[in-house]
């Protein structure tokens, strides 16, 4: 059975672009084809500057809405990384492996680091080698399809060309992953400013739905999105980034072609009043489990402990190999025979 692993940050509020670009095809597609491992990567969330009281809260909040979202924890493995010491143990290995220039061409690093930087903060370390720590998420699992957004790709490519180097230097140790999109929707923009990516730590949330957005506000973020001063409905993601944007979204919450769809309508109007109500039936059934789920925070528990359990006997025999193939000496468990003597 194919191994599918993926992750998501708890550094705010999951957006409907990590819905439509990644959580909803874990639980529609990838769980059921797969031996899927689904991961709060909460340790990536300290690369900036963080409040250790909100990450607590947006973990838990993360994985109740994997849960809510449709994961099921009796055909897939959900859990917390910080719960499985094996991350940060490949991690460090695949520093010795990983480059300095390589870490410096990322671009998720360069953005970051400017906003650190305008705000006037230090730039941590950890953000640095962030994509190390995420190519040990992937390689510890034997992972061969990565299901993430258009963002995270140069993220993927880069744990393969580690994976790679590794084998080819001590063995063949590691399975090579490679990234799958979604159809549609693999880039879901801003709904203020449609060149940008709609991100949780987006500054203003005017552009951004969140999951939990009530009805009322889900209409009015897409009713109000920025568009250009054409009439016609075309789908152009150079020359009308908001009206492709919109068809996108819409496509991807009616399983339509973004393409097709620009022909059924003329007027902007329309198109953004079906596009949210499209969103909000959407995001209905989630907020209601999510609902039910708040109401019982000890199945959450239980289902991360249980998680980390079988997430933590799946990764070990792989990184313990990588410790051997690299050089380290396995660690003695019973007194050797010059030991005795
Ligand atoms: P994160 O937390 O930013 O996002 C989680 C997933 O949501 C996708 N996504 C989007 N897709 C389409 N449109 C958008 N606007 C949008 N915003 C987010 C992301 O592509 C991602 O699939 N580094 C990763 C987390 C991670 C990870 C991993 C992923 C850590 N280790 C190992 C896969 C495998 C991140 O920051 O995702």
């Amino acid at each position: 059975m194919t191994r599918v692993f993926s992750g998501i940050q708890p550094t705010g509020h999951l957006t409907l672009g990590n819905y439509l670009g990644a959580m909803r095809r874990w639980a529609e597609v990838d769980q059921h084809r797969a031996d899927s491992l689904f991961c709060v990567v909460d340790l990536h969330a300290l690369t900036v500057d963080h409040d250790p009281a909100r990450v607590r809260r947006l973990s838990r909040q993360t994985a109740t809405l994997l849960l809510a979202s449709g994961l099921d924890p009796e055909v897939c493995t959900v859990f917390l990384q910080s719960h499985v010491d094996e991350h940060a143990r490949l991690s460090y290995l695949l520093e010795c492996v990983a480059t300095d220039g390589e870490m410096r061409r990322m671009i998720q690093y360069k953005e970051k680091a400017a906003k650190e930087r305008a705000r006037g903060r230090s730039v941590r370390l950890s953000l640095l080698t962030y994509p190390v720590l995420m190519a040990a998420d992937i390689l510890a699992y034997g992972t061969e399809e990565v299901p993430v957004g258009e963002d995270q790709a140069q993220h993927v490519e880069l744990a393969r060309d580690v994976a790679v180097r590794f084998n080819q230097r001590y063995g063949h140790t590691f399975v090579v992953p490679r990234t799958t999109l979604p159809q549609v929707a693999a880039r879901v923009m801003n709904l203020q400013d449609p060149r940008r990516k709609m991100g949780k730590s987006d500054d203003s949330g005017a552009g951004v739905v969140y999951l939990l957005d009530e009805p009322d506000v889900v209409r009015k973020k897409v009713l109000r999105a920025v568009t250009d001063s054409g009439r016609e409905v075309v789908y152009d993601r150079a020359e009308r980034p908001g009206i492709a944007n919109l068809l996108d979204i819409l496509a991807a919450c009616t399983g339509g072609n973004p393409e097709s769809l620009a022909a059924v309508y003329d007027s902007y109007g329309s198109l953004k009043k079906d596009t949210a109500e499209a969103v909000v039936e959407v995001l209905r059934p989630v907020q209601a489990r999510h609902r039910e789920l708040c109401a019982d925070p000890v199945y959450v528990e239980e289902v991360l402990r249980d998680g980390a359990e079988k997430a933590r006997a799946s990764a070990r025999p792989t990184v313990d190999a990588a410790y051997r193939a690299i050089g380290l000496l396995p660690p003695v468990t019973e007194p050797s025979l010059s030991a005795v003597r």
